[in-house]
């Protein structure tokens, strides 16, 4: 078997193309325009790369976007008091600020300043409550993206048995929670897993968040399985690769994500979708 490749960069251009319809129609219906406000504090090359992605996207569908950038050496107290005139202002919808934040600066303690009417990253404990109790919320911008790169190729996954590698609170724990959502079988594994493969290879759906090249191979996963590469690897010669062997896993799998252009602009994409809806309001 040779498995079908799911192409985030495709279809996370589909959804832009939509958003931007939608963008027009909001503006024509309330003359709202959605705005975002990016913080990025320090200078981080990644953090700046991402930053700048999620910036031009937000252009490309016609929500305005602004960047505040700090310097390293901000106070956690500056931080709060920029978030905090970010709640008041009534026209900024969405506010971002990129991870990871300096060492002196507490990241849980920010995410929580956030109004959660404004957490476009659904990072803050109310977001991730009401996302776990099924009401209407922010997603996770990854998860999310995951959940909607299954649905494009009407993978099943009720029923399914789902297995996470990875247990962070920006993929693997929510991911696990969406997907528990759509009636899967749900199989957190991580670090400290024993035996990691007798897990991988029960998977009809793997998804793998390690954060280390090319971990997963053909033999760690049946025949047939689907395989969501979350892993972004920078390789000596500069390329960017995925926690998965791509070149084996795709002679078993049925559907694999590539890296680049799997699940990375699925995650700016929904963004986007969550900033729109953060213009538009909540519902309770
Ligand atoms: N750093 C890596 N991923 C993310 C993300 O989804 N949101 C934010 N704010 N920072 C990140």
């Amino acid at each position: 078997m040779s498995a079908e490749i799911i192409n985030g960069k495709e279809l996370a251009q589909q959804l832009r193309n939509e958003m931007k319809k939608e963008v027009l129609a909001l503006k024509e219906s309330s003359n709202i325009t959605p705005h975002l406000t990016v913080i990025l504090v320090g200078d981080n090359p990644a953090s700046k790369s991402y930053v700048k992605g999620k910036q031009k996207a937000s252009n490309e569908v016609g929500i305005s976007s602004e960047l505040i950038q700090l310097p390293e050496n901000t106070t956690e107290q500056e931080l709060l008091t920029t978030i905090e005139d970010l709640n008041q202002n009534n026209s900024v919808h969405g506010i971002l600020v990129q991870l990871p934040l300096p060492s002196h600066i507490s990241e849980q303690k920010v995410i929580e300043t956030i109004e959660p009417e404004k957490d476009v990253d659904g990072f803050h404990p109310i977001s991730v409550g009401r996302m776990m109790t099924g009401k209407d919320t922010f997603l996770p911008c990854t998860p999310f993206g995951i959940v909607t790169m299954l649905k494009s190729k009407n993978i099943q996954i009720e029923g399914q048995h789902v297995v996470i590698i990875g247990r962070s609170n920006i993929v693997g724990k929510p991911v696990g929670q969406l997907l528990l959502n759509e009636n899967a079988t749900v199989t957190y594994c991580h670090s400290r897993t024993k035996d990691l493969t007798s897990y991988t290879e029960q998977a009809d759906i793997l998804i793998v968040a390690i954060g280390k090249a090319h971990v997963i191979q053909k033999q760690h996963i049946k025949e047939g399985a689907v395989v969501i590469d979350v892993g972004i690897n920078r390789l000596e010669d500069g390329s960017l690769t995925g926690d998965v062997d791509f070149d084996s896993v795709v002679e078993r799998a049925s559907f694999l994500t590539p890296v680049p252009k799997g699940v990375g602009p699925m995650t700016i994409a929904m963004l986007l979708k969550n900033t729109i809806k953060a213009a538009k309001g909540l519902k309770n």
